[in-house]
């Protein structure tokens, strides 16, 4: 997820370029650059680090009235300077900005490359550029050079891009957002509406297949080949303050209602379905046949996702064990260099996670980080890194992120099981449709969701309790801790065969207990459920809709059925929607709970 600008008017095109990049910053702040036409050729300012730094780096700032921008949240290659955006031919004759991923750059960038040009960064975008100057080089024009490119691109795309000594802005849609503001004498392209919403309240969607052309005149909308496409422009009535939030109250409400589209990203090219394959192509098959053991070690959210990859590798017949690593320095099992250490970390900056990581490195380990942030210290710190390309996270209660590190963990320990074991796990082959259709499941969750409902009939309850078994157990811990995070409230994750040994003290009729089913010895959860019940306590389901529990419980929150693999991870989204809107309902200031941070980079 990457924020790209573009801008075509009188006057300046600093100053909107830059205003857009600010306001895109929460898709992503690794780095971030500009490209503007000065009259004779194209000026670029690029840097790593934030659009505030890139600010305070230019100088003489570019004068020119065309421009592009972009700030990346990185997919291929590190936020180096070399990496960031604008990316350009050799003679700096195009510039482009891009957001998506290009899944077949490896083979233009051979065929570029054999014909003689050269590349200086990682990244996939790079392509681009020196696509359209092969198509210029070859005689067509700018528009046609263009079109061209981006026929030969396959995967997501929003591409803007920019000739030298033209007063035109070429860009294209598939798969990644991109929208045109318009204003008398003023064009604007960008990812999304905030970017340039101080300026003007007239957009268009772009659809995928769109290719349109920019200039001082006016938009022209068009398909790849050329034919013109009709696109009317809607009035958009957002506040500015509030457009980084889009239609949503609270960048927590939003980044649950992208799960879809985060946990898309993050399955892309990634589960072969047709050949019954895991494709994480960082791990050739047999990467991890000498795996005898497996620690993951995490904090938090992180943590919790730590135990369900865990308990899923267990399942799948591999021995490992989830730790906090907060505690990793006193209480770690043995290692060697047969064990394999996972870090799992969002930001892949949090400081007992770092240490636990370097004391499993220190000691003969071998380590791989499943992290957000490519870059990040524990990504460049550990042997191998997975990412899980969820995009920024601005709320500090992680929601996308813990779906993400969850499935994509999922993913990993079937790989590995398969590995040590020289063959796929049984139930691979119905797993992998069932993770292809996670996007849709969530959307289905987040369509139909009572949480909003649940929230308000309990908002009087003293505590709240969340239980679950197996693969519902890091589930029912994760509802807990967001449920107090940002509500402020008591609430308990347990193992629901744990209740009975303890907690059923604590259990009222002021104590709702939501219980989460997953296909693992429901009818043992359901018992449980039932124990509270019988001491008055309100009971709601988190369940597909023809289960058992339904009838017994006091209310149900409804999810589809899957594998129960994934289950509760459905579950745990309606559990975030009942956190959410609990929170709300108390006034909470949700997106920035007291006393916590979003990284914790300290011991
Ligand atoms: C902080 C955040 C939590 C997060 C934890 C681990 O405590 O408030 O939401 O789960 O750090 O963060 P990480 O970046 O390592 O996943």
């Amino acid at each position: 997820m990457c924020g790209i600008i573009g801008r075509v008017g009188d006057g300046s095109a600093i100053e909107p370029l830059l205003t857009g990049l600010e306001n895109l910053e929460y898709r992503g702040y690794d780095s971030a650059g500009i490209a503007v036409q000065n009259g004779s050729g194209i000026d670029i300012e690029k840097r790593s680090g934030k659009v505030e730094e890139l600010k305070e780096s230019i100088g003489d700032p570019p004068r020119g009235e065309v421009g592009i921008g972009h700030t990346r949240w990185s997919t291929h290659g590190p936020p180096t300077d070399a990496n960031a955006h604008p990316h350009t031919d050799e003679s700096t004759d195009v510039a482009v900005v891009h957001n998506g991923i290009i899944e077949n750059y490896v083979e233009l960038k051979e065929r570029l490359a054999a014909n003689g040009y050269e590349f200086t960064s990682d990244t996939d975008t790079e392509v681009i550029p020196h696509l359209i100057q092969y198509y210029l080089d070859a005689g067509f024009d700018s528009e046609r050079a263009f079109r061209h490119a981006i026929s030969e691109l396959e995967g997501s795309y929003a591409v803007t891009a920019m000739v030298s000594g033209e007063h035109v802005l070429y860009a294209a849609r598939q798969g990644s957002p991109l929208v045109v503001g318009m204003e008398d004498g003023e064009y604007f392209l960008a990812s999304d509406v905030p970017a340039f919403l101080e300026y003007t309240d007239s957009v268009v969607y772009l659809e995928d297949g769109d290719v349109v052309l920019v200039d001082e005149d006016g938009v022209e909308f068009t398909d790849l080949e050329g034919n013109p496409v009709t696109r009317t422009p809607e009035t958009v009535e957002w506040d500015p303050e509030q457009a980084g939030k889009g239609e949503y109250d609270h960048f927590m409400l939003k980044e649950i209602h992208e799960q879809p589209t985060s946990l898309a990203q993050a399955l892309e090219g990634r589960i072969d379905t047709r050949n019954g394959r895991i494709a994480l192509s960082d791990f050739e098959p047999g990467t991890f046949d000498d795996v005898e053991s497996v620690q993951f070690i995490a904090c938090g959210t992180s943590y919790h996702a730590a135990l369900y990859g865990s308990l899923g590798l267990n399942q799948a017949g591999v021995q490992s064990t989830a730790l906090l690593a907060n505690e990793y320095s006193v209480a770690a099992p043995p290692v060697d260099d047969d064990t394999l250490v996972i870090a799992v970390t969002q930001s892949g900056e949090t400081a007992d996670t770092l240490n636990a990581l370097r004391q499993a490195t220190a000691e003969g380990a071998r380590t791989l980080t499943v992290t957000n942030v490519v870059g990040s210290t524990a990504a460049r710190e550990a042997d191998d890194a997975l990412f899980i390309r969820a995009g920024p996270e601005i709320g500090v209660a992680a929601t996308k992120t813990f779906s993400s590190q969850a499935v994509m963990l999922t993913l990993l320990c079937q790989r590995i099981a398969a590995d040590r074991q020289g063959e796929p796990p049984a139930d691979l082959e119905s797993l992998l449709p069932a993770v292809e259709s996670m996007p849709s499941a969530l959307d289905e969750v987040l369509e139909s969701s009572d949480a909003a409902a649940i929230a308000r009939q309990y908002d009087d309850s003293q505590s709240y309790f969340f239980i679950g078994r197996g693969l519902g157990f890091p589930v029912a811990l994760e509802g807990a801790l967001k449920f107090k995070e940002i509500t402020y409230e008591h609430a308990e994750g347990f193992a629901s065969g744990e209740l009975k040994h303890g907690p059923l003290a604590l259990v009222t009729p002021e104590t709702p207990v939501f219980a989460v089913f997953t296909g693992q010895e429901d009818e043992k959860t359901l018992k449980n459920a039932e124990e509270a019940q019988t001491r008055g306590a309100p009971v709601i389901a988190v369940c597909p809709d023809d289960h058992a529990a339904v009838a017994v419980a006091d209310e149900h929150l409804s999810i589809p059925a899957t594998e129960s693999e994934l289950a509760g991870l459905l579950a745990n989204v309606q559990l975030q929607l009942v956190s959410y809107h609990a929170a709300d309902l108390l006034d909470r200031p949700i997106d920035k709970p007291r006393n916590l941070a979003k990284s914790v980079t300290v011991e």
